[in-house]
């Protein structure tokens, strides 16, 4: 695991990183104000024993100045894995947070808000992975860690989009030649593509249910859900073309959230810190990321010299939640408190250990 991001500890030092880092991305005015509140937090953070883990699509000013550790969720559930500190303060939304507690339960997890929801965490209950799992008796379940803490407990495995494919050939090395992979319709349409298997949705409902019990003759099946990121669903293959057509050099990256079309017609697809480790390693310049925006900004204020493209209408309103002045409310009134009943929290740390355990 990398040391702690260390950062400037006054206010006119921190001022400073903040405009060298983000001048032009955020007003100068706007920096200053958050240069305060980022000194403020990480003194509160100190002074509580405090570790703060930032997901990657956290808002610029905050991204730079006050997480100890940032990343994919696949790293930063590592990370919280292994956290010694007695608090840990989560910039990303709840799902990961409940993950940070499922996985280090001795410790005090805080959300800064009291949402931080998540399309797809929404998108599917417990007792649908036990329908699920009624009708494919012996199938192995693979949730995606996208999900809240009941649906995890229902499963064999978890992954992330960094180790999705991993996951799911292992199963295939064990002999399984079915997988239920939830709730991403269009990260199981990726994988199952990538790993040669075909792919059935079961419409939603009982009936619905029933019609995927028996995917034909076919071998390689995956069977999926319905669930899709509000986010990744609206970019399209007209959006790549057109962007195509008016930069031809651009290299184009789409987050596997994105449909299979999308992901065709795209230069690379990956977690979110596989696409900030592809666009530091190129060459040239200029870039479409296909992914919520703020990830573009958080990578130009590091790589100055790279063009990012971006569609900034669409933007997550859950990770958008997330900010400098609720991340120091949460330090400061210790909210809003990450709790796990510990039968769900045992089963579900179950399908997350067996995740790590795959590498
Ligand atoms: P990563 O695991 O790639 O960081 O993605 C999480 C996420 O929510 C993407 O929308
Ligand atoms: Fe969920 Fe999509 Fe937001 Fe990621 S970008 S947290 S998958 S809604």
């Amino acid at each position: 695991m990398a040391e702690p991001i260390r950062y400037p500890e006054t206010i006119p030092a921190m001022t400073e990183h903040l405009l060298e880092r983000l001048s032009g991305v955020v007003p100068d005015y706007e920096l200053a104000l958050k240069a305060e509140l980022a000194v403020e937090v990480n003194r509160l953070k100190r002074e509580l024993g405090a570790v703060i883990l930032g997901h990657n699509y956290m808002e610029p000013a905050l991204y730079h100045s006050v997480p100890d550790f940032t990343g994919d969720s696949l790293y930063l559930s590592r990370v919280a894995a292994k956290a010694e500190a007695e608090v840990i303060v989560f910039c990303g939304v709840r799902f990961m947070a409940e993950t940070a507690k499922i996985l280090n339960p001795s410790r005090l997890v805080l959300l800064p808000s009291p949402k931080g929801g998540c399309s797809l965490a929404e998108s599917i209950r417990a007792e649908d992975v036990r329908a699920l799992r009624a009708l494919h008796p012996g199938v192995p379940v693979v949730s995606y860690v996208n999900t809240y803490a009941d649906v995890k407990a229902e499963s064999d495995y978890c992954c992330t989009s960094g180790n999705a494919e991993e996951v799911v050939r292992e199963l295939q090395r064990q002999g399984h030649a079915r997988v239920i992979f939830l709730p991403d319709q269009y990260l199981a349409s990726n994988v199952a593509r990538e790993t040669g298997m075909a792919i059935v949705f079961p419409a939603r409902g009982a009936a619905g249910l029933a019609r995927a019990a028996d995917p034909a003759n076919l071998t390689r099946v995956m069977v999926g859900w319905q669930g899709r990121c509000e986010v990744h669903e609206k970019f399209t293959v007209l959006d790549i073309a057109r962007v195509r057509e008016q930069f031809p050099d651009v290299v184009v990256l789409a987050h596997p959230e994105c449909s299979p079309e999308v992901v065709a017609a795209s230069d690379f697809s990956g977690s979110t810190t596989a696409m900030i480790r592809y666009v530091e390693k190129l060459e040239r310049g200029r870039v479409l990321l296909l992914t919520e925006c703020s990830m573009g900004d958080n990578i130009v204020a590091r790589n100055p010299e790279r063009e990012m493209l971006r569609l900034c209408s669409i933007r997550c309103p859950h990770m958008g939640e997330i900010s400098l002045e609720q991340t120091l409310e949460s330090l400061r009134q210790k909210r809003y408190t990450i709790d796990v009943p510990e039968p769900i929290r045992a089963r579900a740390r179950a399908a997350l250990d067996r995740m790590i355990g795959i590498g």
